[in-house]
Order: C-alpha cells, then structure tokens, then sequence
C-alpha cells in the first residue's frame, strides 16, 4: 500500500518534533514546512530517517505553494502558533487567517483529513485576543470544511516545552516568584508522548469527533505547579500573590522585550481556568487515554535544573551510598 503523505505546518516546534518522530517510526511520510531551512533544518532532518521527511521552505502565505503542497497531501496538520504579536505576526493573521485559508484550500483539493491545534480554556476568555483569534479560526475552519480536527490541548510539557523549562529556569535565579491571580488558576498538563498518541491514534481513524478538548491525568493549579517544580530543583522561593493593577504594569514593561516573559494578554487569560468546557469531549470521553504523570515526567528532565545537574539524579545519589 503508498504510504500515506502528510504535510505538517509548524513542524520545527515542540509538538511537531515529536510527532514527526511518531509519524515517520510508523511508515507515514512527511513533509515538514518551516520559514526558515537554515535555522530550523538541523532540528528537523534529525527527526527521521532518511527518506520519510521532507524539508520544505515556505512564506506562509504564498498561495500558489500552498496549494500546491496541499494538492500532494492525504492529511494536513497545522501547528502553527505564536504566543504574543510583534508587528505583522499578529494572532488575526496566524490563529484566524491561515487556518481559514488551509481549511478552504483542503475542502477545494478534497484531502482526506485536516488537523488543527486550537488551545483550551478560551470559550469564556473574550478579553483576550489570542483567545479570540483562536476561537476565530476555528469557527472557520468547522464553516470550510468537514472533514476537520479540532484538537484543543491544556498546557503541553516535556523537555522541549517553553514551560516547564521557562519557569525552572526562572526560578532558579530569582528569589520571589509572582502569582498572578493568587495562582489559583487550574490546568489539566497533557505529556508531548501522549498527545502525539492521541493525534496518531485520530489520524489511523480511531475517532470521527470533529473538536477534542485534550488533558493529562490530573487537574492542578498554577500555584501547585509552580511547587512541583521547585520541589524538583530542590529550591525554596517566596511566592508572592502580584495585585493585578502592578502585574499589568510589569507585563507591560515585558511587551517590550523581543521575547516577553509575559504580557497583559497573556495575563487576561490566566484568568480563567484551563480545563475542559463541558462543550466538547475530552480524549478521555473518547477512550484516548493519556496517562503520564506531572510529577514522574518533570522529574525525567528537572534534574538539569538542579545544582548538580545530572548527579543530582536520584539513581545516581542511591548507587553512591
Ligand atoms: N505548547 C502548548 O502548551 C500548547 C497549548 C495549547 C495549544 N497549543 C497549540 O499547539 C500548536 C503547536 O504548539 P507548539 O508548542 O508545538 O508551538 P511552538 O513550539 O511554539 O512551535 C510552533 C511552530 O510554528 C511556527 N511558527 C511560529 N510563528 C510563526 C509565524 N509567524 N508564521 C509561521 N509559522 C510560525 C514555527 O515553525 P518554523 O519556525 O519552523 O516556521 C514553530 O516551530 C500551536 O498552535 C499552539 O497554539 C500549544
């Protein structure tokens, strides 16, 4: 049988990666797009092995191409997105724009699948604008085309996330943390490992759902989070509820930066809660389980973090005495 072709976009990030290694390990071939070869094709070409990735180049709103690399396509897989705007890389024209365009260039080369990925969280979220232009795009994709994949994951972690590692970072150099909203604000953490099952097992057929809210195994708060991970670093740090009229102002000094650590929308967000709507299923409703852990998982990378980075580990320390 030819095996299927599967055209990704967002390839280079760190859901793309471990899908690629997923899809490719089991006889899919892909082809990967990335604004820039240079820079991102040393990360991708490692992904898989010769012959099953394709390395693409793309402005990505160069119609011809796109329509083009569509047309070669069984199944397409968006995972284009960006966290805060800078100039033209507004969220309109990322979260709204191009997913309306992939899903009227699917639903006109009548390819067999589309696959976006939206975020959780946002129904109720109107005063931000990643949460808006999010919504947006996928109202555009359910209107183009039918045969869509709204998959809407929590917060996604693993070694490669801007997370997890962010915030070990952070909290190794500074001695207070800030907790907006009290840190009361919840999470359901899904692994990479699990939803790139999950995305797998809808691409074999497993299920027709057209939206899937995506969650890991538990449901914790940002506080606890923020917990987790110091206790994984073996740190202690004052958590400081931040008022939000001087988390405002910080967050707008952040905007500043190329990359901000944090900004108002962000901060509008984080308001509400990341868990399932009750709108749609989970992947827990439709039998595709994920089961990994917070705790274990960090504990598999957090080690780097700590003072004395991999001899910190805890098979290391137990085989010396
Ligand atoms: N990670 C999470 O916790 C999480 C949670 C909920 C939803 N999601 C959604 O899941 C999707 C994938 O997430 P991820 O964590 O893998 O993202 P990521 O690591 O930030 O990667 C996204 C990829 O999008 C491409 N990209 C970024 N800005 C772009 C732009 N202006 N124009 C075109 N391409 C651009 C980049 O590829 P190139 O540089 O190679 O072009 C990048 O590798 C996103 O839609 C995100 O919103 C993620």
């Amino acid at each position: 049988m030819k095996p299927k072709e599967i055209l990704v976009f967002g390839a280079s990030g760190q859901i793309g990666r471990h899908l690629l290694r997923k899809l490719t390990k089991n006889n899919y071939k892909v082809v990967a797009v990335t604004r820039n070869i240079h820079q991102k094709g040393y990360i991708l070409k490692t992904q898989a092995n010769p012959g099953y990735l394709e390395i693409v180049e793309l402005s990505y709103f160069n119609l011809e191409k796109i329509e083009n690399l569509i047309e070669g396509c069984s199944i397409c897989i968006n995972l284009i997105g960006i966290l805060f705007e800078k100039k033209k890389n507004t969220f309109k024209n990322i979260h709204t724009d191009f997913p309306d365009l992939l899903s009227k260039l699917s639903s006109k080369k009548k390819i067999e699948k589309l696959i976006h990925l939206s975020s959780l969280g946002i129904e109720n979220a109107l005063d931000s604008n990643y949460a808006l232009s999010k919504l947006n795009g996928e109202n555009k994709i359910k209107h183009n085309f039918d045969r869509s994949v709204i998959i809407k994951p929590s917060i996604v972690y693993s070694v490669d996330d801007n997370f997890t590692t962010n915030f070990m970072t952070l909290l190794n150099r500074l001695p207070v943390m800030p907790l907006y909203y009290e840190g009361k604000t919840k999470f359901a953490p899904i692994h990479v490992k699990d939803l790139s099952q999950i995305i797998f097992e809808i691409i074999q057929g497993k299920t027709n759902e057209q939206t899937i809210e995506c969650i890991g195994p538990e449901i914790i708060s940002f506080k606890e989070i923020i917990l987790k991970l110091l206790k994984t670093i073996d740190k202690k740090r004052f958590l400081i509820p931040l008022p939000l009229i001087l988390a405002k102002a910080t967050a707008k000094i952040f905007e500043i930066m190329p990359k901000p650590l944090i900004t108002v929308d962000q901060l509008n967000l984080l308001k509400y809660d990341n868990i399932p709507s009750g709108k749609y299923k989970t992947n827990f409703d439709l039998g595709l389980v994920a089961n990994r852990m917070f705790d274990e998982e960090l504990e598999k990378y957090g080690f780097n973090w700590r003072s004395g980075g991999q001899f910190s580990k805890k098979n290391f320390l137990k085989k010396k005495l």
